[in-house]
């Protein structure tokens, strides 16, 4: 069924025995234009739950003043029919104009690791991220929460602000699906020429340069330089890739590690093709 109001969810918690105690509720904030990767996260929630809400909401808090809000893909009628193929038992889509109050003013800061890495070129995503999934939490108040580590640093982000605001959810980790050649899946994937896709293809190719370098034993210094000559070539493709940044840090933290650190690390690209813009990461890296 599909809800969008707190009233509604009320309702499904209330049907579902949730607010006795009786089920127990999981959530799986999106902004729709499904695909396998979404899709992936909801199966994890249906292991770890009796029951499983989506949200799907394009968040205009989270786009800056030049991003692609107006023209990101709404699929409402596709999502749907995928929610009810995996089991979901409620999907929300609230109204924007109700979401957001007109004269707003609180919102949830960041702190200093949203203004690194992703956030150094989305200033304020972040702090839009982290105050519509604090209100989603708020509204469907589910036990546990799933998020892709597509979007690590979200991820490390989220799981700081339950910490640090002591949020009564569970925040579970779902591994990044990808195409069968490496291509991370991606609502924005479909914008991509067939061409721009090919060039695409540079910022898994990087990651797993990387990771196979520190496996064979290379240290962080030479883990990223592998990467970087891999990005690099992608630079003269046609169409050429734009790189923001490729970085080694530490998972939880998006500090930077310098070139002799020891331990375990998360590499992540941003990169630009025609008007895309792509990221990923690789976590599991240990230098
Ligand atoms: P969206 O981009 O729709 O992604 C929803 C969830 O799906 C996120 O947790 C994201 O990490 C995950 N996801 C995306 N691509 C994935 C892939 N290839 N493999 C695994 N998981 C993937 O992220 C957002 O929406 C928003 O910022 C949101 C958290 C909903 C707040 O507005």
């Amino acid at each position: 069924i599909v809800v969008e109001d707190r009233a509604g969810l009320t309702a499904v918690r209330e049907t579902l025995g949730a607010t006795r105690g009786e089920a127990t509720i999981a959530l799986v904030p999106t902004m729709g234009a499904l695909h396998e990767g979404h899709r992936s996260l909801i199966r994890l929630a249906r292991q770890r739950a009796d029951h499983v809400v989506v949200s799907i909401f394009v968040n205009p808090l989270q786009f800056g003043p030049g991003e692609d809000f107006s023209r990101y893909p709404r699929t409402l009628a596709a999502d749907l029919a995928a929610c009810e193929a995996e089991g979901v038992v409620a999907v929300f889509t609230p109204d924007p104009a109700a979401m957001y109050l007109p004269d707003r003013q609180v919102s949830v800061s960041a702190g200093g690791m949203g203004t690194v890495v992703e956030g150094e070129f989305r200033p304020g995503h972040f702090e839009g991220v982290l105050t519509v999934v604090l209100k989603l939490f708020n509204l469907v108040r589910p036990d546990i929460a799933v998020f892709g580590q597509k979007d690590a640093q979200q991820l490390a982000l989220i799981r700081r602000m339950v910490a640090d605001l002591d949020v009564p959810v569970e925040i579970v980790g779902a591994p990044t699906v990808r195409e069968p050649d490496g291509l991370a899946l991606s609502s924005r994937n479909r914008y991509l020429a067939p061409q721009e896709r090919v060039t695409a293809l540079a910022l898994s190719r990087a990651l797993r340069e990387g990771a196979r370098l520190a496996e064979a034993g290379a240290g962080a210094g030479e883990v990223l330089g592998g990467a970087r000559a891999v990005l690099e070539e992608a630079r003269t493709a046609e169409p050429p890739l734009a790189v923001d940044y490729l970085v080694l840090v530490d998972p939880a933290t998006f500090t930077e590690v310098g070139p002799s650190h020891q331990g375990q690390a998360l590499l992540a690209v941003a990169a630009r093709v025609g008007a895309t813009r792509l990221i990923d990461n690789i976590g599991d890296i240990t230098v």
